[in-house]
C-alpha cells in the first residue's frame, strides 16, 4: 500500500498531537508544523520526536506555508493551528482574526499555488453557533458567533466551503464540539478544574477560581474526535460534519464529577467565583447532533463524560505527584 503523507498544523496542541499519534497507526508519514519560538513547547509531542518530522511554519506568513507544502508534498493537510482560547480573543482580536481567518485563506491559496491534489481539513467549531438559534445544533443550523474567536472561525468555515465550490478543492469542515483530554491546555475550564482538584487533593491549594459556572457544553474525548477528522478526508466526496456526543453538562456537573474522584462531595466550599474569568459575551449552551457523521462516516464517540473526567483528574494527580 502506498504511504500517505500528512501535514498537520498546530502539531503541539491537544488535537495535533493526538492526530499525529493516530495517523502513525495508519502508516502515514507525518509532518508537524510548529511556529518558531524562543523555547520549544513540546509537552504534548515530546514522544513524537523521531517518529514525525517537525517543520517550521506560521499561519500568519504566506511564504512559510508555500515552503512547507513544497518540502512535505502532502496528500492531506489538517489545519488545526489557531489562537484557540475564546477568552483571550477579546484581548487579541486582530491576531486572532489574522491566524484563524486569514490563516485558512493563506493555506488554501498555498494549496492552489502548489498545483497538487491535496485534501484539506479545517478545524471549525461549535463556537460558530454561539447564541444558539436551534437545539441541538447540526450542519444546517444558522450561526451566531459570540466572540472574536467565533467570528474568525466563521470566516475559516466559509472560505473552506468557498474554495471547495469555486475551485473543486477537496476541503472539509469538521464542526467539532468541545473535546478535552489529559493534553488539554491548562487555561481551558476542564483542565483548570482537573488540575485544581488534583492540587487540592494533594494539599497544594485550597480553592479553584472560576468564572461562569452555569455554561453548558457537549464535551467529548479528544482522541475520539481526531479519528473523525481523518474519516472526513477518506470519504469519496468532501463535506462538512458536526462531531459531538449529543450530551450536555454544566461546569457545575464537571466540578461535581471531578471532586467526586477524590472523594469530596462539598465541592462548592472549594470553588470561588472570580470576575476576571467572566466573558464580555457568553455562549450559554451547546449540544450537537452528529447523526450525519455517524451515518455517513460511521463515526461515534467511545469514551463517556464520567470516564473522561476521571482520566483527567487522575492524570493531573500523577503529574503533580511526580513534581513533588
Ligand atoms: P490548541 O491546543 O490551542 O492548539 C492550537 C495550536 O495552534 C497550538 O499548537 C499553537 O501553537 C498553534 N498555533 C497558534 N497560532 C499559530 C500560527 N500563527 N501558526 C501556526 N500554528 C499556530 O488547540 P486544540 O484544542 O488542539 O484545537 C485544535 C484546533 O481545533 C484549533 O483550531 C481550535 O480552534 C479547533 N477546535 C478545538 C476544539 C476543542 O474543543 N479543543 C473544538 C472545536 C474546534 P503555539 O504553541 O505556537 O501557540
Ligand atoms: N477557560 C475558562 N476558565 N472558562 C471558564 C472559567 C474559567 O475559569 N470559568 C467558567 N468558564 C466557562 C467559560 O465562560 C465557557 O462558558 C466554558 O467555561 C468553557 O470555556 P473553555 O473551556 O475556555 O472553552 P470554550 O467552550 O470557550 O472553547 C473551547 O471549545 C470551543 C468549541 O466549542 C475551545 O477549545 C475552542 O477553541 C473551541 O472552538
Amino acid at each position: 500500500m502506498e504511504t500517505k503523507t500528512a501535514l498537520v498544523t498546530g502539531i503541539n496542541g491537544q488535537d495535533g498531537s493526538y492526530l499525529a499519534d493516530f495517523l502513525l497507526t495508519k502508516g502515514y508519514k507525518v509532518y508537524g508544523m510548529e511556529r518558531r519560538c524562543s523555547r520549544k513547547n513540546r509537552v504534548n509531542t515530546e514522544h513524537l520526536e523521531g517518529k514525525i518530522t517537525f517543520i517550521n511554519g506560521d499561519l500568519a506568513d504566506q511564504n512559510s506555508l508555500l515552503r512547507c507544502i513544497k518540502e512535505c508534498s502532502p496528500d492531506e493537510i489538517y489545519n488545526l493551528g489557531a489562537m484557540s482560547f475564546v477568552g483571550e480573543s477579546w484581548n487579541t482580536p486582530e491576531t486572532t482574526s489574522d491566524v484563524n481567518a486569514l490563516g485558512v485563506l493563506r493555506m488554501l491559496e498555498a494549496i492552489r499555488e502548489s498545483g497538487r491534489d491535496i485534501r484539506f481539513y479545517q478545524a471549525s467549531t461549535s463556537e460558530m453557533y454561539g447564541k444558539v438559534v436551534e437545539t441541538p445544533q447540526k450542519e444546517t443550523t444558522p450561526f451566531y458567533p459570540r466572540s472574536p474567536y467565533g467570528v474568525s472561525k466563521l470566516y475559516g468555515y466559509w472560505i473552506t466551503k468557498n474554495y471547495r465550490e469555486s475551485y473543486g478543492v477537496f476541503a472539509c469542515n469538521g464542526i467539532l464540539f468541545n473535546h478535552e483530554s489529559e493534553r488539554r491546555g491548562i487555561e481551558f475550564v476542564t483542565r483548570k478544574i482537573s488540575d485544581g482538584v488534583a492540587r487540592i487533593a494533594l494539599g497544594l491549594s485550597d480553592h479553584i477560581a472560576l468564572g461562569n459556572l452555569d455554561a453548558q457544553r457537549d464535551w467529548g474525548y479528544a482522541p475520539d474526535y481526531v479519528e473523525a477528522m481523518w474519516a472526513m478526508l477518506q470519504h469519496d466526496t468532501p463535506d462538512d460534519y458536526v462531531i459531538s456526543t449529543g450530551e450536555c453538562y454544566s461546569i457545575r456537573d464537571f466540578l461535581q464529577r471531578a471532586f467526586a474522584c477524590v472523594n469530596i462531595s462539598n465541592w462548592e466550599d472549594y470553588v470561588k467565583q472570580d470576575e476576571r474569568f467572566m466573558r464580555p459575551a457568553e455562549v450559554d449552551y451547546l449540544v450537537g447532533d452528529s447523526s450525519k457523521a455517524r451515518d455517513v462516516l460511521g463515526w461515534k464517540p467511545s469514551v463517556s463524560f464520567d470516564e473522561m473526567v476521571s482520566r483527567m483528574v487522575f492524570n493531573d494527580i500523577d503529574l503533580l505527584g511526580d513534581d513533588n
